[in-house]
């Protein structure tokens, strides 16, 4: 029998391709997939796996001592992989909150009944926590995050998210806590929440809706495909060192204008559209607050200790996200709806 791992918001959108990934790559662990579903949680996301006989989802809170232990109680997990938060930035700037408590609470908690379980043996065990490079702050012009970069985090969500990853740290140096950190950059792909920057813009081109630009649309991201953040996740949880942190990135930077530019071309490619229509929807609106101005990931470390590449490059794989949402408008209808919020109840009422 192979390990058994306990998957923290596995109906979002990267927690779906990590959870998919593992449980086709090792039939033999077993997965529980522990997830809220909050508007961002969709068991859509995951009709393909559902009934793997060595999967099991359930609904509930990471903020929730008692479900977790009894989850850790009933499956002796061997580690974690936890992915749950509350993940957007606008959203924590209208409901900070909502971020401390998932995100900064809700990973104390885990660290808490994982060390209560484990402490008599931690031979094996291992919390690996999903975080973001938001956590560095911004770039000017020039260089990149590495691994040793102070944190400076300047939103509710980074904040949030710096402190969950300052909680495993300390974990691991006064109780001996098994971890791991990666830090990545942002993450592209099918299924992602029509709120953040591509998802939201496809619906809106589809739509013929506005496109709203931030500022004056020079903000720079690095943008990673998402199967190849579960990839890294896999390489990293089976190879890296514990106690490290591996920087994740596909080196891709874009200016958002340029990317949003580059979006509507494909768009209005696959929508067979008149050359220049989807351009024509690009209105600039008032700035984010707060908002940072650069990341750039150096994955370096991650490349040359754990031999890390990207599968996809940004072109191929943006054509691979318009077209998978062109193709499932009904996932987009769906979740831009509040729709798939009842498939739980139809799923799950006799279970
Ligand atoms: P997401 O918002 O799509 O999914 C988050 C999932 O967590 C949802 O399924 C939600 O239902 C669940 N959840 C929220 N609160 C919960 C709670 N209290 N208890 C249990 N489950 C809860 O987020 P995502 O984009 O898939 O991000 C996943 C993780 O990766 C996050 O920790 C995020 O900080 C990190 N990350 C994201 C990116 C990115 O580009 N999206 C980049 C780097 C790191
Ligand atoms: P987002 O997808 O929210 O990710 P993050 O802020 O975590 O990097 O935004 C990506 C970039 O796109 C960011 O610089 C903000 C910008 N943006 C817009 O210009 N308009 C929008 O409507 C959204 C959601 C984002």
């Amino acid at each position: 029998m192979g390990k058994s791992i306990l998957i923290t918001g596995g109906a979002g959108f990267i927690g779906s391709h990590v959870v998919r990934h593992f449980l086709h790559k090792y039939p033999d662990y077993q997965i529980v997939n522990l997830d809220l579903l909050t508007y961002a949680g969709n068991l859509e996301n995951l009709l393909d796996i559902e009934t793997f006989p060595n999967y099991k989802f359930v609904k509930g809170d990471i903020r929730n001592e008692a479900i977790v232990d009894q989850l850790f109680q009933k499956y002796q997990f061997d580690a974690l992989i936890h992915l749950a938060a509350e993940s957007h930035v606008d959203r924590s700037i209208s409901n900070p909150l909502d971020f401390l408590t998932t995100n900064v609470l809700g990973t104390v908690v885990l660290l808490q009944v994982a060390k209560k379980y484990w402490k008599n043996d931690w031979n094996g065990k291992l919390f690996y926590h999903v975080s973001t490079d938001e956590v560095y702050g911004s770039l000017g012009e020039t260089g990149m995050f590495t691994e040793q970069t102070p944190y400076d985090p300047h939103s509710p969500y980074s904040a949030s998210k710096a402190s969950s990853d300052h909680f495993v740290r300390a974990y691991g140096d006064t109780y001996g806590m098994p971890y791991i950190i990666s830090n990545c950059s942002n993450n592209y792909g099918p299924n992602q929440f029509p709120e953040k920057l591509l998802p939201l813009f496809i619906n809106n081109i589809r739509n013929n809706k506005a496109l709203p630009v931030y500022g004056d649309g020079a903000n720079t991201r690095d943008w990673l495909w998402v199967k190849d953040h579960a990839a890294a996740i896999d390489l990293i949880f089976h190879k890296g060192v514990s106690g490290e942190t591996y920087n994740i990135g596909g080196f891709n930077e874009w200016k958002n204008i340029d990317l949003i530019r580059l979006l509507c071309q494909v768009c209005d490619e696959q929508l067979n559209r008149s050359a220049g229509s989807a351009e024509k929807l690009i209105t600039y609106v008032k700035d984010r607050p707060g908002h940072d101005r650069r990341y750039a990931i150096d994955a370096g470390k991650l490349a040359s200790t754990l031999g890390f590449k990207p599968s996809l490059n940004f072109e191929e794989g943006l054509r691979l996200t318009v077209k998978w949402y062109l193709d499932n408008t009904q996932w987009l209808d769906h979740v831009t709806s509040g729709l798939y919020q009842a498939y739980y109840e139809k799923q799950y009422q006799n279970r």
